[in-house]
């Protein structure tokens, strides 16, 4: 009798436990498949949805320059899984992707020696791990993103850090991401106790807070505002919207950091945008991250 409860009571203990564990990432994997719900029913037919989601497009619009019945893993490449027309260009521009000479530049720099005798290559053994970054670091109670990791090994081994939007950095990251497409990795941000999944909410929080005198959140325009046209790009969606980074731009004429780009869109809401090694910045990489879970490392890539 006494070890029947013994026995139960431990069962009990280790369902508690291994309820615990998974519990910790339950909102974010709502959050995510939420999105992904919506954005294939907005995407599965814009002409017929233009009541319910293009009020103010007009209908040859949705009828000529939007592709239909998108799903999941399409969202990869953001505004071009349904803008037929700039999916057009980027197709032509990818048949000589202007980023393969910052590839070379990146795997040069991965196995340069430090001064003292190590390299990228001592804290990156392996370069395609990309996409379990960023992660929640237990000892540090911070979020690591792949910038910052980089830094952090730069801080480490007694060199100077590195500009953290463009040059050296965008080309180490070019390597180790182009190594990681290359081994057909999927996204694998886990949240794996209570900090972590504080860390997400904050990066959440920073998604959907209203800024600037048109209080706009990062949500109007990539979540409810995801296929409407500004001047003449068509807004990506939240799902797969960071998969590709680093990217080279047109508009930079250069290879850049995620955090660039986003750096870019909180000065277009009239704000200061956080730092690129902050707190702030990194949960905010850390929620995109986990919002692209189970979809291809897909970089690095070209936009507009
Ligand atoms: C006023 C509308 C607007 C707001 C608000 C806005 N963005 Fe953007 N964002 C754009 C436009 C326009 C582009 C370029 C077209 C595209 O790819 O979406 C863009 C591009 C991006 C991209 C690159 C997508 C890609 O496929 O390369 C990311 C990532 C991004 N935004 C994240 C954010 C985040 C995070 C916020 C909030 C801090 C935010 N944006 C706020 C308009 C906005």
């Amino acid at each position: 009798m006494l070890s029947k409860i013994v026995k139960s009571t431990a069962l009990l203990a280790l369902t508690v436990c291994a309820l615990n564990a998974s519990d910790f990432n339950a909102q974010a994997e709502k959050d995510r498949i939420e999105a992904v719900k919506y954005f294939e029913a907005k995407f599965a037919d814009p002409e017929k949805n233009k009541d319910k989601f293009f009020p103010y497009s007009t209908d040859a619009e949705l009828k000529n320059d939007y592709e239909k019945n998108l799903k999941h893993h399409d969202f990869n490449i953001g505004t071009y899984a349904y803008s037929k027309d700039a999916k057009m260009q980027y197709d032509a521009i990818k048949e000589m992707p202007p980023y393969e000479s910052d590839i070379e530049a990146g795997e040069e720099l991965y196995n340069k020696k430090f001064a003292n005798g190590n390299s990228f290559a001592t804290c990156f053994p392996d370069p395609a791990v990309t996409n379990t970054y960023p992660f929640f670091d237990d000892k540090k109670k911070d979020v690591v993103t792949l910038t910052s990791a980089v830094n952090d090994c730069l801080r480490a081994n007694g060199e100077k850090e590195w500009d953290t939007k463009k040059g050296n950095i965008a080309n180490l990251q070019a390597y180790l991401v182009n190594a990681t497409t290359e081994a057909g990795k999927k996204f694998d941000i886990k949240i794996q106790n209570a900090d972590a999944q504080k860390a997400y909410e904050n990066g959440k929080e920073f998604y959907y807070t209203q800024r600037g005198y048109l209080k706009m959140s990062c949500a109007t325009c990539h979540v409810q505002g995801a296929g409407q046209r500004v001047r003449n790009e068509k807004l990506s969606p939240l799902t797969g919207q960071i998969t590709q980074f680093p990217v080279f731009r047109l508009k930079w004429d250069s290879l850049g950091t995620l955090e660039r780009r986003l750096s870019g869109c909180v000065v277009d809401q009239g704000q200061v945008p956080p730092k690129d090694e902050s707190t702030q910045m990194k949960e905010l990489v850390y929620f995109l991250a986990y919002m692209s879970n189970g979809m291809s490392v897909d970089g690095p890539d070209i936009r507009k």
